[in-house]
């Protein structure tokens, strides 16, 4: 499917983003893992986070029938070029079955083996942190996923599972991946790439594990897991880089997922990009995930946050983006990578509007996304007229603008929104194939951003 987008227009208004894929992932997690009632709210109907709970029902028994009705609900699937985001019907059970969950947890040893081989889609966040939460069972999984999951690196999170304990196997470094968990030891692990991802992983299996286990992070990441499993009562030190957790058991829970600021940044984008003022509010606003409003400011895109309360440990309040007058070229260094990993393909879309040139240094890791997307990204540039080059593991966007034409998502949702972003501040007509990946993070994203005063459509 494809969005056609008519550049220009001002944006105008306040909205909402659907709730924090990667925090919705890990409390979903924590729910099926808790002990007693876990009530989750503003669960966004990500495909991705369906996939979580998709395993997790796969995995528990008591959660099962609530678990298995969110992440398997039609209402929540987009019937063509319709989205559900943003459809309430007071009252109707189903669409309170969207964002409230109601979730039974039997605690880590109340995880039961699934019949079959636990399908996690296209999210390698499901993936990975279920990896290290099945390490520490008695039984066997298998983890699948779809063409883009199954060949993206697993090995990284199979090594030091194994050196607790786990008995894994991935597939010549892939998925599937295959786990008999055991009883496993505490870690002292360093990785030798920043990666959320793993180093949740780690952490999962380490609150049920035997001893203290310890993370040493190269450079900081997201840190969704060490605040939840704090706020939850667990014993985790933090500071000079490490995170240790010991074992622990938590109970039942409740909280509101926040927005995502990963959705956030590519409204934030599209008003930078039409000199408007829009406000989004209830978003995340943990610092290990706004980074990118510092390399936006860089960019000359004034935006201010306000926090207005906290939701198990994490942050939340609003964004206000100022009208901003142009786009200034930047340069994104190595270290401040793991900080902008999922919003590097917005930030190279705004400064294809930039000039003279930007640098995203030492940018490998997008090679082993959802997509390629260094390559994808300076292939959608040069796609819409404007000049770009991946030279070695750094992305070069020359600026000076988009013409217009048709770019191809590759069916990954990151580079589906943000080439429809850049199309607004284009010269001409922009098509972006692949559009309905959005749904994998941002549902309701075309409909979003058509409701703030862009004009935006799907195409059949
Ligand atoms: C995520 C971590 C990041 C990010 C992904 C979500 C998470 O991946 O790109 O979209 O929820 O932990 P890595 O940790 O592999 O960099």
């Amino acid at each position: 499917m494809r969005a056609r987008i008519i550049p220009g227009g001002r944006l105008e208004g306040t909205t909402t983003v659907p709730g924090d894929k990667s925090i919705a992932h890990r409390w979903l997690i924590l729910s099926a893992t808790g002990l007693g009632r876990s009530s989750l709210l503003e669960v966004p109907s990500s495909l991705d986070v369906r996939s979580t709970a998709a395993c997790l029902a796969s995995l528990t028994s008591k959660a099962r029938p609530a678990l298995h009705a969110w992440a398997h609900n039609d209402r929540l699937v987009p019937e063509g070029h319709r989205s559900t985001w943003n459809l309430r019907v007071e009252g109707d059970p189903l669409t309170d079955l969207r964002d409230a969950l109601e979730v039974e947890g039997e605690g880590r040893c109340g995880l039961v083996a699934a019949d079959d081989a636990l399908d996690c889609g296209n999210s390698g966040t499901t993936m990975r942190l279920l990896t290290g939460v099945v390490s520490t069972t008695g039984f066997r999984s298998v983890l699948t996923g779809d063409a883009s999951l199954r060949v993206r690196p697993m090995e990284r999170v199979a090594r030091p599972l194994r050196a607790m304990g786990a008995g894994i196997e991935t597939t010549d470094g892939h998925a599937p991946v295959k786990v008999d968990g055991s009883v496993l030891n505490g870690t002292r692990f360093e990785p030798t790439v920043a990666s959320a991802q793993v180093k949740s992983a780690v952490l999962l299996a380490g609150v049920d594990a035997e001893g203290t286990t310890e993370v040493r992070e190269p450079a900081p990441t997201r840190d969704h897991t060490e605040r939840a499993l704090q706020a939850l009562g667990a014993p985790v030190e933090i500071g000079d880089g490490r995170i240790v957790v010991g074992r622990f058991q938590h109970e039942g829970f409740s909280a509101s997922v926040p927005g995502d600021p990963s959705s956030a940044a590519f409204l934030i984008a599209a008003a930078a990009l039409t000199g408007s003022e829009i406000t989004i509010t209830e978003v995340g606003l943990n610092p290990t995930r706004t980074h990118f409003l510092d390399v936006m400011s860089r960019m000359g895109i004034r935006t201010e946050q306000s926090v207005r309360r906290e939701e198990l440990g994490e942050p939340v309040g609003d964004i206000h983006v100022l009208p901003t007058d142009g786009i200034s070229a930047v340069r994104v260094d190595a270290d401040e990578l793991p900080l902008v990993i999922d919003e590097v393909p917005v930030l190279a879309m705004l400064v294809a509007h930039a000039g003279p040139d930007s640098w995203f240094c030492e940018v490998g890791e997008l090679r082993v996304k959802e997509s390629d997307r260094l390559e994808g990204l300076a292939a959608g540039i040069r796609d819409l007229g404007g000049h770009a080059a991946a030279e070695g593991d750094d992305l070069v966007v020359a600026g000076g603008g988009l013409g217009g034409g048709q770019a191809d998502a590759h069916g990954d949702h990151r580079m589906a929104m943000a080439f429809a972003v850049s199309a607004l501040a284009a010269h001409g007509l922009v098509e972006v194939e692949g559009i309905e990946s959005a749904e994998v993070s941002f549902p309701g994203f075309v409909n979003t951003l058509a409701a703030l005063g862009a004009s935006i459509e799907h195409v059949a």
